[in-house]
């Protein structure tokens, strides 16, 4: 009873599916590790649960712990298939109903409409849906020139081809801030190193592949392969520091309509990547600056969205560049602030390499 019908991204070392790391995967099969965390955190996001309400309290500190069942994982094995099948049977196997669909965000659907939703505030506007060019509005291309035109002209920007930056990290529920260094080669090569006593955390592209690895206290692997869409979506943040090249960096450009994204009147357009996920960028219709990026991978449940937040450009080596951004995805939120940064320096290219597994620093 496997909801995998995805076609495998054609990696070159095939990473390992969740039933082969796990023990106990009976409807997420035959999808990486990653893109398997990535439907928990879309599970939690949907119902408004943290990991361990679906698992067992003694799972809060062992991952072996996470395969042993309870109602609500039972319960949530069950929503999977239900869903898959009202997908298939009332909209042509298009993913339009998500645990999201009902759910939003509580573990119990409303029955009854709210009165609150109906005469409050409605939520703040938040691009990303796949969209056709809108009529009347310019090509995509037109507002790619007039950002590169922000940053400070494309012949600059093409010569920017490398940084590092040091500067702070911290998560949604982080009391206090962490180092992070960051070393970045145009077009595609990026790591991001936090430190903690625990053990780095070190997120790392090389160009073609990609890899995570944190403490076993935070991930249940100690290395993970980034893989499909998700590999994609990361390329595309790198790409953004050198967006020298950022028109090839999607396909099928088109552009939305202009909105409203925190109280700013903003442009947005919208692309795909190789493996065929979306991205939605948007410009500040004042600065013509990138404000945010809002990315998905597909999962078998559903959109596994990314958002980054950038802010506070200034400038580095004739270039504007964000020195404050903000990640956001369905299971955690990372601050970043970069404050010492050094434009066109060599980097030895073992920094781009598949990181170690991370080990307590003692520190
Ligand atoms: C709404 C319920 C729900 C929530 C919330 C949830 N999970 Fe799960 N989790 C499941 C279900 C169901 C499975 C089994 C999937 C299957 O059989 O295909 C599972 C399986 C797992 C497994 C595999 C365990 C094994 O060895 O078989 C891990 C690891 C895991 N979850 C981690 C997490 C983490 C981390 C979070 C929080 C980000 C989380 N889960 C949130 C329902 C949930
Ligand atoms: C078509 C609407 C719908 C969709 C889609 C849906 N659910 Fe539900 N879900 C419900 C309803 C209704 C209930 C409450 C049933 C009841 O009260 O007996 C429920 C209950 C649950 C519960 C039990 C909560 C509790 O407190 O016992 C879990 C867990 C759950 N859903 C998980 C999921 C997951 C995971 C998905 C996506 C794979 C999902 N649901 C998709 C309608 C939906």
């Amino acid at each position: 009873m496997s909801l995998a019908g995805q076609a495998p991204s054609a990696n070159l070392a095939r990473p390992p599916m969740a039933e082969e790391v796990f023990k106990n995967v009976q409807v997420l099969k035959g999808i990486p590790v990653d893109q398997f965390m990535g439907t928990m955190g879309f599970l939690s996001a949907s119902l408004g649960l943290n990991c361990t309400d679906c698992h067992t309290e003694e799972s809060g500190g062992s991952w072996a712990r996470y395969a042993d069942d309870n109602n609500l994982k039972r319960t949530s094995r069950r929503m999977m298939l239900m869903v898959a099948a009202i997908n298939k049977e009332h909209f042509g196997g298009r993913q339009v109903v998500t645990c999201d669909t009902c759910h939003r965000g509580s573990q119990r659907p409303n029955v009854m409409p709210s009165l609150n939703r109906l005469y409050g505030e409605a939520p703040p506007e938040e691009p990303g849906d796949p969209y056709r060019q809108a009529t009347g509005q310019p090509p995509a291309e037109q507002i790619l020139d007039t950002y590169l035109q922000a940053l400070g002209g494309a012949d600059r920007v093409a010569r920017l081809t490398s940084f590092t930056a040091k500067g702070t990290y911290s998560g949604f529920d982080d009391a206090g801030k962490r180092p992070v260094e960051i070393y970045a080669k145009a077009p595609d090569q990026r790591t991001t190193i936090v430190r903690s006593r625990l053990g780095d955390t070190t997120t790392t592209i090389d160009g073609r592949a990609g890899w995570m690895a944190a403490p076993l206290t935070d991930r249940p692997v100690a290395v993970m392969p980034l893989t499909g869409q998700e590999l994609d979506g990361l390329r595309l943040e790198t790409g953004i520091l050198f967006p020298a090249r950022i028109k090839q960096a999607l396909t099928n450009w088109r552009t939305g309509f202009p909105a409203i994204v925190d109280e700013r009147e903003v442009l947005v357009v919208q692309g795909d990547t190789a493996s065929g996920g979306v991205a939605t960028l948007v410009f500040d219709e004042e600065t013509g600056l990138l404000t945010r990026l809002v990315r998905y991978a597909a999962s078998p449940i559903g959109r596994l969205v990314t958002r980054v937040d950038y802010a506070d450009y200034r400038e580095v080596a004739g270039v504007k560049v964000p020195f404050r951004w903000t990640v956001s995805w369905l299971s955690g939120r990372s601050r970043f602030e970069i404050t010492d940064v050094q434009p066109n320096v060599a980097i030895d290219s073992a920094r781009f390499a598949r990181p170690a597994p991370s080990v307590p620093s003692g520190r």
